[in-house]
């Protein structure tokens, strides 16, 4: 099912989420594949479950956007262990539609997580894949990608996005 992507505004989306601590059941389960479905009608490379009014450490990440199913991630109450490098690459969101903003990320980095079985899983990312390891993980933090903006750059889109809402064009 695909849930509704919650917008910036959204108190769930600026507080950290919760460890998940039960794995293999259906209610988790479930999320997960309506995370996906979600991610992929929204043609996102990624979702983290606050987006859908989830507070948990979830999120879901495809940097091939659905075209190559190895590249499919899912991370639980991920860490990340080790940073290495910067890139610097546009960047959106998909609870901020319609604003992209260069934002300067570590370049490599290795996530600690469980899987949805609650296994331990260890996953090295660069890249595109790095930018969305810390994109999500970010996420679960209650932090999105406009707080590594300088505070100029992030009032002007706090400003326009206050128009948005005033005029019913934001939810
Ligand atoms: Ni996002």
């Amino acid at each position: 099912m695909v849930r509704k992507i919650l917008r910036y505004g959204e108190p769930v989306l600026e507080q950290r989420a919760e460890d998940v601590t039960e794995f293999d059941t259906p209610e988790l389960r479930e999320l997960i594949s309506d995370m996906w479905e979600t991610m992929y009608a929204a043609k996102g490379v990624g979702l983290a479950a606050p987006q859908v009014g989830v507070s948990k450490r979830i999120s879901v990440i495809d940097v091939s956007v659905g075209e190559d199913e190895s590249k499919k991630i899912v991370i639980i109450n991920p860490e990340i262990t080790s940073k290495e490098g910067k890139q610097t690459g546009e960047e959106g969101c998909l609870s901020i539609p319609g604003f992209r903003e260069p934002v300067t990320r570590a370049n490599c980095v290795t996530v600690r997580a469980k899987n949805d079985k609650g296994e331990d899983i260890e996953l090295p990312g660069e890249e595109l894949l790095a930018r969305a390891f810390q994109h999500e993980i970010d996420h679960l933090n209650g932090i999105l990608f406009i707080n590594h903006l300088s505070a100029l750059k992030r009032d002007i889109i706090r400003r326009k996005i206050k128009k948005l809402q005033k005029a019913g064009e934001w939810d």
